[in-house]
């Protein structure tokens, strides 16, 4: 079974771990995972930049040619070459040793180049050679040249919206997958449909102010985007529910943006309508949730600035 290794950032890194853990058992629920600190090595019959392309915090992936437990290659290792005009190696240092790496990689890179007809070339080569050292093991690995990911435009934007990244991640850490909808009943300037519409995964959002309704539109139709938006209250939610696989949202914090009441009614009025059935990504300020049970629910927290802690509870 095919290995791939994701190397990732350590801004949040539990989220980060959790989002490659949750695309890798959504594409084949019998993935095996490994994490060493920001390292996450997967096997499964998913491939690297299926799963690399919808994650949020990945800084460098590819695929494991084999484990090594020296600095030890033969040619049957560079297979991987044979149809490549330019590669470069990388080295990438995640043990408590310490390594001159441009000093490895070049003297690597003269090595490789002895078994294969492929020249280095350091900007934007065909290949990627990867050596991954950790405390107990190495890793030989690769990655060819992928085109980099479109992101979908915002023209308009609001101070409450959220980032694109921790958007992406909720929708990525309940497992939607292409073609499935998602629906945001707080959807604001649209995050959460720009970022689902740009996975393949279709949106319906709500807002129940006039001027959201209008900058959600706005942002969809500048990327040709067909997710619905209507202007409505999120309580509209219980009336939809046949007609999306789970729901992704940002509940209001009561400062910046308009509210139908306090936010913590609000969010126990969410609860209280929620379909119990679907999978769930929501988000809101950290003390709202005081006075409710959410026993057995995964949450995260994320340190936004001395105000401000954000919850994220997944369903
Ligand atoms: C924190 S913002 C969401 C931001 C959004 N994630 C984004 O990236 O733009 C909360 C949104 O909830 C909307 N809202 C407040 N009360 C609402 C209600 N009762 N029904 C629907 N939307 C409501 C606000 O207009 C605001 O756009």
């Amino acid at each position: 079974m095919p290995e791939s290794f994701f190397i990732l950032s350590k801004d949040y890194l539990e989220l980060a771990s959790d989002e490659i853990i949750a695309l890798s058992k959504m594409y084949d629920r019998f993935s095996k995972v490994k994490i060493i600190s920001n390292l996450v090595i997967i096997q499964s019959k998913t491939s690297w930049n299926k799963i690399a392309k919808r994650a949020s915090f990945v800084k460098v992936s590819g695929q494991i040619l084999r484990k090594m437990s020296g600095l030890f290659l033969n040619e049957d290792n560079l297979e991987v070459l044979k149809n490549a005009k330019t590669f470069v190696c990388r080295i990438i240092n995640l043990s408590s040793k310490q390594f001159n790496i441009p000093e490895l990689e070049s003297s690597m890179g003269d090595m490789i180049s002895k078994f294969s007809h492929a020249k280095v070339e350091l900007e934007d080569p065909d290949i990627t050679i990867y050596l991954i050292f950790t405390d107990n093991e190495n890793f030989f690995g690769f990655s060819k040249r992928i085109k980099e990911k479109t992101r979908p435009k915002k023209i308009k934007k609001y101070p409450h919206e959220l980032d694109w990244k921790l958007t992406r991640v909720i929708i990525n850490l309940i497992g939607l997958k292409e073609g499935e909808t998602v629906c945001d009943p707080f959807c604001g300037t649209g995050t959460t449909l720009l970022e689902a519409e740009s996975m393949g995964i279709h949106a319906i959002g709500l807002d129940f102010d006039e001027k959201m309704y209008e900058i959600s539109k706005e942002n969809l139709k500048v990327n040709g985007y067909k997710s619905k938006v209507f202007k409505s209250d999120f309580q509209e939610l219980s009336k939809l529910s046949g007609k999306f696989d789970g729901i992704v949202t940002d509940l209001p914090y009561g400062r910046a943006s308009k509210a139908s009441e306090k936010p913590e009614e609000i969010l126990k009025k969410f609860f209280s309508i929620m379909p119990r059935r679907k999978r769930m990504a929501i988000m809101y300020k950290k003390e709202l949730d005081r006075n409710l049970k959410l026993n057995g629910l995964k949450k995260y927290e994320i340190y936004r600035h001395k105000s401000l802690t954000r919850t994220i509870l997944i369903k």
